[in-house]
């Protein structure tokens, strides 16, 4: 009976990707992305690598508010990054440089994974991203 060990295995494992959590999610950006982009806002931003992650959500939300589409968005650019693509502001992209490809760092299904996990938590509830400076919560940038 090798096969059905087999196929029960396989069962396992897709039932397993199927109902990875959001803590797997998070565990996974915390792997994958937080080397480069903190949680958290820094006390020191002088320190950055690139955009906090906070703010890089409030973008992508600005130009895709549907969760598919800030999800796509985020997978392809992640795996191909270019400054034509980009939806953060262009100071950022000349102060860190554009983001290095991750590819071969994280797989499609990782990354769908954490993008869905980001869009459903950042920015967090009241975040404002640099108030009042007149950016236009509306597509504006
Ligand atoms: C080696 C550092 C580094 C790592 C690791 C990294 N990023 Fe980035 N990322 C950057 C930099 C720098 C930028 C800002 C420049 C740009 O937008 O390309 C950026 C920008 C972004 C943006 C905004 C793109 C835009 O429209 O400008 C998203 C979304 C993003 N990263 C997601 C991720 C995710 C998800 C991961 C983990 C899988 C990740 N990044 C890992 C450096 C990194």
């Amino acid at each position: 009976m090798k096969q059905n060990t087999f196929l029960l295995a396989t069962a396992l494992l897709l039932s397993a990707t199927a109902t990875a959590t959001a803590q797997d999610a998070e565990t996974l950006f915390d792997n994958k992305c937080a080397a480069c982009h903190v949680k958290t806002r820094p006390s020191d931003m002088s320190s950055l690598v690139a955009p906090p992650i906070m703010g890089v959500m409030r973008h992508v939300k600005m130009k895709y508010p549907a969760k598919d589409a800030a999800v796509a968005f985020m997978v392809d650019y992640v795996l191909e990054p270019s400054k034509a693509k980009a939806v953060c502001m262009p100071q950022k992209i000349q102060r860190f440089g554009l983001m290095p490809s991750q590819k071969g760092n994280v797989t499609k299904a990782e990354l769908e994974a954490i993008t869905a996990w980001l869009y459903d938590n950042y920015p967090p509830a009241g975040f404002n991203g640099g108030q009042g400076r007149g950016m236009g919560m509306r597509g504006g940038m």
